[in-house]
């Protein structure tokens, strides 16, 4: 059986809960969310998904956390069994360990080249390089090579595989001498970290910098300014939904993990507030002030919205900003080590978070020693991320940032919702909340709870499933009768449309370069076949983890009924 572990300060579960939400999510997808969709057009959502569904789901699971744990669970398998009848709920709450390894698999690698990067910085940089030579040596890292499906770099697997020995070696620690104790040395660095950068970047102006182009305010305004005119875009509000559920951490079972580890009469409300506050600062305050008003004032903001297209931060973050600290003369080395130092921080202390729930599970229902079942979580890391590191990133990378990063979590959380707000009822539900409280909650967040999140859940699920050609606002009465899904939608997805697209956009892109820079277009079409095949492989690969943690919850309660039986 696993020994009672506890936290050890509640400064120190305040910091976990922080580290855990705070992660890459925060410093890269953020700004490059907002970057794409709008910047304040994309604020308006994002604040209204954050009162809506981020902190009421923050609540929730908290208080489910707390609860389970009250029964000795630490996974949701355990928790939501405790609080649901049917036999059903511990395969829904399996759900969880599924998202936290698939996310692992790929958030680990992105850790680990923070981590390469923060150390070249420092020792060999990045000075006079152009962003061809820096995108040159991420290349080199990753393996990559445009339209090649194979991406196999020996040392990029090496500092991969170190990343996930570190991460091993500090889950085996325990709960308070592993997670709780990097919280403590990481959190309040990264935040030192970010808001010398921030300031750095906010002194950027046309005298001290005779290569900025325009003003880093520039950017923030960007960001900052609400556009109400572009509110009816659903793609906006799906992404500021999508973005609000991962940066919190939200529908994947790893702050009900960590709030296991609470006492009954412990407070949630405030603390699940400040988690929340405490994420949403170093997201739009830290976050929002880095990224984009730095690469704004060198590239003006139409370089930046080149950058960010794809959504993931990656090109501005990886490629571009080291040749940008290079404009900053001798203090450059040290801003490479900052920001990568901050990244690889905020990245470890939420890598973590998505191991501790796999590892709980296994030392409560199979009894494993902590240390046997940190290994055993970075073996199946090690599993699937394998492919993630030797193939293209439109492979398996993307397809798992896509299937768990994404739709999973809104899955999960309708689920969660349903099971706290109808199942184990929402009276009893707010009672739980309430418990030890030390903020008072607005009664209004009851019936928000109740009825707006789950709604609001259904109806995002809608519009991931069956979106549209030309999105939602193109729909008009007569097009009920011949829909058809748009290449973004899960049911274009899962008929592969955004590839065919891709596939268009790739042989076009490359018809309209000079000459001796194109690339044979068969090249083009046979990566794109291979993509597909892959992605199917992927998929299967993804089912078959489920039905992994499905069969090991099987038999885990096989077992407890056996014990139980046996007393
Ligand atoms: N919230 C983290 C981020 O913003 C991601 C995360 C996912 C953390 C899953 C824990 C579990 O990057």
């Amino acid at each position: 059986m696993t020994q009672a572990e506890r936290w050890a300060t509640r400064l120190g579960l305040v910091l976990a809960m922080a580290g855990n939400a705070v992660g890459l999510g925060n410093f890269l997808r953020f700004p490059a969310q907002a970057a794409k969709n709008g910047g304040g057009a994309f604020m308006i959502p994002y604040v209204v998904a954050l009162i809506l569904m981020g902190l009421p789901l923050m609540w929730v699971e908290w208080t489910m956390g707390r609860y389970g744990g009250h029964f000795g669970h630490h996974s949701c398998p355990g928790i939501f069994q405790s609080m649901g009848r049917s036999r059903f709920w511990k395969y829904f709450g399996a759900l969880s360990l599924w998202s936290c390894l698939v996310i692992a698999a790929y958030y680990l690698y992105v850790e680990s080249w923070c981590m390469v990067y923060c150390l070249n910085s420092l020792v060999y940089g990045f000075q006079g390089m152009n962003v061809d030579q820096v995108r040159g040596f991420y290349d080199w890292l990753t393996g990559q090579r445009d339209y090649e499906l194979l991406a196999i770099s020996g040392w990029g697997m090496f500092f991969f595989a170190l990343c996930v020995v570190v991460n091993i070696y500090i889950l085996s620690r325990g709960l308070a001498k592993g997670i709780e104790l990097t919280s403590k040395i990481g959190m309040p660095l990264l935040i030192l970290f970010g808001a010398v950068l921030a300031v750095r970047g906010l002194m950027i102006n046309q005298e001290l910098d005779p290569e900025a182009k325009a003003s880093p305010f520039t950017g923030l305004n960007y960001v900052w300014e609400p556009k109400w005119n572009q509110l009816g875009d659903a793609s906006v509000w799906l992404a500021a939904a999508g973005q609000i559920f991962f940066t919190l951490s939200l529908g994947m079972g790893s702050i009900h993990c960590y709030a296991s580890y609470l006492r009954e009469k412990d407070d949630v409300a405030l603390a699940g507030a400040t988690t929340a506050f405490t994420n949403e600062f170093c997201e739009v305050i830290l976050g929002g002030t880095i990224l984009i008003p730095i690469a704004t004032a060198y590239l003006g903001l139409a370089g930046v919205q080149e950058y960010t297209q794809g959504g993931s931060g990656f090109g501005l973050g990886f490629f571009v900003f080291p040749t940008l600290f290079n404009k900053w003369g001798a203090f450059a080395p040290l801003a490479g080590f900052l920001w990568f130092g901050l990244l690889f921080f905020a990245a470890i202390t939420s890598s973590l978070a998505m191991g501790q729930p796999i590892m709980a599970f296994l030392q409560q229902e199979y009894g494993y020693t902590r240390s046997r079942s940190a290994l055993a979580f970075g073996g199946l890391v090690l599993v699937l991320a394998v492919p993630v590191a030797v193939l293209h990133q439109n492979s398996f990378f993307d397809e798992f940032d896509y299937w768990a990063g994404t739709v999973m979590l809104v899955v999960f959380a309708l689920l969660e919702t349903i099971l706290f707000a109808w199942v184990f009822g929402m009276e009893r539900g707010w009672n739980e909340l309430n418990k030890g409280a030390e903020l008072w909650i607005p009664k209004v967040f009851y019936y928000i709870i109740k009825y707006v999140t789950p709604l609001i859940l259904i109806l995002i699920l809608i519009a991931y499933v069956a979106e549209p050609q030309g999105g939602w606002h193109s729909v008009r009465a007569h097009n009920w009768t011949s829909w058809e899904f748009s290449s973004g939608s899960m049911i274009g997805k899962i008929l592969h449309k955004d590839l065919d697209e891709r596939l268009h956009k790739a042989l076009d892109e490359n018809q309209q370069k000079d000459e001796d820079k194109r690339v044979d277009p068969e090249k083009i079409r046979s990566f794109y076949a291979e993509l597909r095949w892959w992605r199917n492989v992927d998929r299967i690969t993804m089912v078959a983890t489920f039905v992994f943690f499905a069969v090991l919850v099987y038999y885990a309660w096989r077992r407890r009924e056996i014990r139980e039986a046996g007393i």
